[in-house]
């Protein structure tokens, strides 16, 4: 429930990435793949790889400080942080490593695991502390290293994914500025797309046993999940705009998350929005998961391509399964 007078604006963004590039060619270097099945199939060109010196607390603190600058806000003035992943550097959470790393000292700050959906529920979950009159400044952010789990033998999926971290500072404000959203999950699809715990039995008595496992590789049922992202994405974006109130022409950019340049032509077209007002950056970084939406958008507000008052219409779609949009306008203005 929306306390009156508490709106939410979106002030500001930053990103950060890592160094290494690795390009289709290389990939053609370790299995059995080209720069032109990767291109013609997915649009993407080269992938940003973290190092083993390159944290996600290093990277997610990096864009969190961009976006906090670019704000006009200092680190002690944010309340909470909220860190969008699936691969956290330790199981019991990074955010307060990040919040450590910033200097935000007075934030509270806790990890949210929705996959490549964890940004729209991060924006999802981030306003209703603002509705509420709870927390006045958040900083959202949306990082994942998944060249940590990929099978780098299996062409399926190591050709798609790349590392960084993206970041957003939610504001309250007279005006509210997130004019419609939805989520969406569907548990019964999990075996898609998952990254998931395999156990092991580790008998500790005579009638009591543990299990002491590992986390396998990233595994992936493409097709499913392509068919998945064309069916689902443009219905919850049409529901987020219903609820804004809003028609798809009224939207100034299309922000997907970005998995495959097939999966983002098709939306556009099913939403009839042309393909000027899609923002597209997979070329150069692959899918970032939690980082590719805020990633995307720090670099068309940077480049001056998005601008204050712009409607966006976000959506991200992935593991979970889980799906989910939001429908704002950009800045505080
Ligand atoms: O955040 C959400 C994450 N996931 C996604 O967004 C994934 C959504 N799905 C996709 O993007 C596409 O399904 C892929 C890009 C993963 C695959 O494209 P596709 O057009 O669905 O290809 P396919 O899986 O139907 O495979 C077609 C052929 C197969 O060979 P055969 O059986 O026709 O002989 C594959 O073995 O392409 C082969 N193939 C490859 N060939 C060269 C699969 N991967 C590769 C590769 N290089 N990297």
């Amino acid at each position: 429930m929306k306390n009156l007078g508490l709106g939410i604006a979106i002030a500001g963004s930053g990103s950060a990435t890592p160094t290494q590039v690795l390009s289709n060619d290389d990939l053609s270097r370790i299995v059995d793949t080209s720069d032109e099945w990767i291109s013609s199939r997915t649009g993407i060109k080269n992938r940003r790889i973290a190092s083993n010196e390159e944290s996600l607390a290093d990277l997610a603190a990096r864009a969190g400080q961009n976006a906090i600058a670019a704000a006009g806000l200092a680190a002690d003035d944010i309340d909470l942080i909220i860190l969008a992943t699936s691969t956290s550097d330790d199981l019991f959470g990074t955010a307060a490593r990040v919040q450590h790393l910033i200097g935000a000292t007075q934030a509270a700050a806790f990890d949210l695991t929705a996959a490549c959906s964890g940004f729209v529920f991060g924006l999802v979950t981030a306003s209703q502390f603002i509705y509420t009159g709870a927390y006045r400044n958040i900083l959202l952010i949306g990082a994942d290293i998944l060249s940590r789990w990929v099978d780098w033998n299996d062409r399926a999926t190591c050709i798609l994914f790349g590392d960084g971290a993206g970041a957003v500072v939610l504001q309250a404000s007279d005006r509210d500025r997130l004019l419609g959203f939805a989520l969406s999950s569907d548990g019964s699809q999990n075996q898609e797309l998952n990254l998931a715990y395999q156990a092991q039995p580790n008998p500790l008595t005579d009638n009591i046993t543990t299990s002491t496992g590992g986390y396998q590789a990233i595994t992936m049922n493409g097709r499913e999940v392509y068919r998945f992202a064309v069916a689902k994405v443009p219905d919850i974006i049409s529901k987020a705009l219903f609820r804004a109130n809003l028609e798809a022409s009224a939207i100034d950019w299309l922000l997907l998350h970005q998995a495959n340049q097939r999966i983002l032509d098709a939306v556009a077209s099913r939403l009839d929005i042309p393909s000027e007002k899609t923002i597209s950056n997979l070329a150069n970084y692959g899918n970032t998961s939690a980082a590719s939406i805020p990633i995307a958008l720090d670099e068309a507000v940077r480049s001056g391509k998005i601008k204050p008052g712009d409607t966006i219409a976000a959506s991200g779609f992935g593991a979970g399964l889980t799906w989910g949009a939001a429908i704002f306008q950009w800045g505080k203005e």
